[in-house]
């Protein structure tokens, strides 16, 4: 666990709003998701972003390779060769 988490400090000149890096204004203590599966919250002084699909961490990495699938927000891990072919996964961190 621990949570993938990183902080973007905030560039709006407006009272009580944040601005992210695309430029898009969100109010203060909003939570809103990216496409990127993660899961982001202006605060005082700072965005965070903490990603919310779970990581798949026991794989065979010289064989195989994961996916993001960005609809469901979870990740696949297939074989770099052949992409067909899903290798198996001992641990997930989130
Ligand atoms: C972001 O910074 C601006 C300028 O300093 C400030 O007015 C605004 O309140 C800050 N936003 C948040 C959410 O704290």
């Amino acid at each position: 666990g621990g949570g993938q988490c990183y902080f973007i400090p905030n560039q709006s000149l407006k009272p009580n709003e944040c601005q992210d890096l695309k430029g898009v204004s969100h109010p203060l203590n909003s939570v809103w998701k990216t496409k990127d599966c993660e899961e982001c919250t202006c605060g005082q002084d700072a965005i965070s972003c903490c990603n919310t699909a779970a990581i798949p961490t026991g794989y065979d990495t010289n064989k195989c390779q994961k996916i993001l699938n960005k609809k469901t927000c979870t990740y696949t891990v297939v074989e770099k060769k052949d992409p067909g072919k899903t290798c198996d996964v001992t641990g997930w961190v989130l």
